[in-house]
């Protein structure tokens, strides 16, 4: 099976987690959009649920699927938010924001009581920075913000290229929050939780795609089937 089809098979465990009357944080990429999928295929069948989006991207899919929308100033507390992940490891540390979206995934994750993460098995990995780490930034100041980066993540053991996300037209690639995207080739990182806190102390960045102590439950499909493995590092189901 490819690794769009264990996607889907993620997706699908997922949204039998969906219960009438969820508030629910709606994540963005390729997993998410076939969750999305699904969940408008229950709207349609009777299902009532109020949705938040992550970007504009997965709000015009949702919006296609007749599915609910509200804002987080509408509904500022949510049940429950599905989400894709560029890399997870087993103590459910993520690097996210391959689709750019970090920032938004991040606030409705906080703002989510649980937070499931749908992958296929090629995501899931001993230590996460194989995946560059998207790190959003502030136009302003790049260059300083840059080289501040650089200095402060070397001080955490993480060196690499930090490369400017362009788009396909060779523009630098705006997020839907009008900033930059960093993509960082630390390579293994070793201390998630330090270099955390190391960009948090950077004025020009945004926001980082470390996703610690966010998720509660991982779903995981390869072609051994679904694993779930739930935030109290308790493995609960294989089949
Ligand atoms: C979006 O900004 C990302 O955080 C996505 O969740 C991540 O890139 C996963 O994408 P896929 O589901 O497309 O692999």
């Amino acid at each position: 099976m490819s690794a769009d089809e264990h996607k889907k098979m993620a997706a699908m465990r997922a949204v039998e987690m969906v219960e009438p009357g969820m508030r629910i944080g709606l994540g963005t990429g390729s997993t998410a959009a076939h969750f999305v999928a699904l969940l408008g295929v229950r709207v349609k069948a009777g299902l009532s649920v109020i949705c938040v989006p992550t970007s504009e991207e997965t709000r015009k899919l949702a919006e296609s699927r007749g599915i609910t929308l509200s804002t987080l100033e509408e509904v500022p507390e949510l049940d429950i938010t599905f989400d894709g992940a560029d890399e997870i490891d087993e103590e459910l540390r993520m690097i996210k924001g391959g689709g750019g979206a970090l920032l938004r995934e991040k606030i409705v994750a906080m703002a989510s009581d649980r937070v499931v993460i749908m992958v296929d098995d090629s995501k899931l990995v001993e230590t996460i920075g194989a995946y560059k780490l998207p790190v959003e930034v502030v136009p302003f100041g790049l260059t300083a913000t840059r080289d501040m980066i650089e200095t402060l993540a070397a001080d955490c053991g993480c060196e690499g290229e930090l490369e400017l996300r362009m788009t396909a037209e060779g523009q630098p690639f705006i997020t839907d929050n009008g900033n930059y995207i960093l993509d960082c080739d630390f390579g293994r990182i070793d201390d998630a939780e330090d270099l955390d806190d190391a960009l948090k102390f950077i004025p020009g960045v945004v926001e980082s795609g470390l996703f610690l102590d966010i998720c509660d439950v991982a779903i995981i499909a390869g072609d051994e089937g679904v694993r779930v493995i739930e935030a109290n590092r308790d493995e609960v189901d294989e089949d």
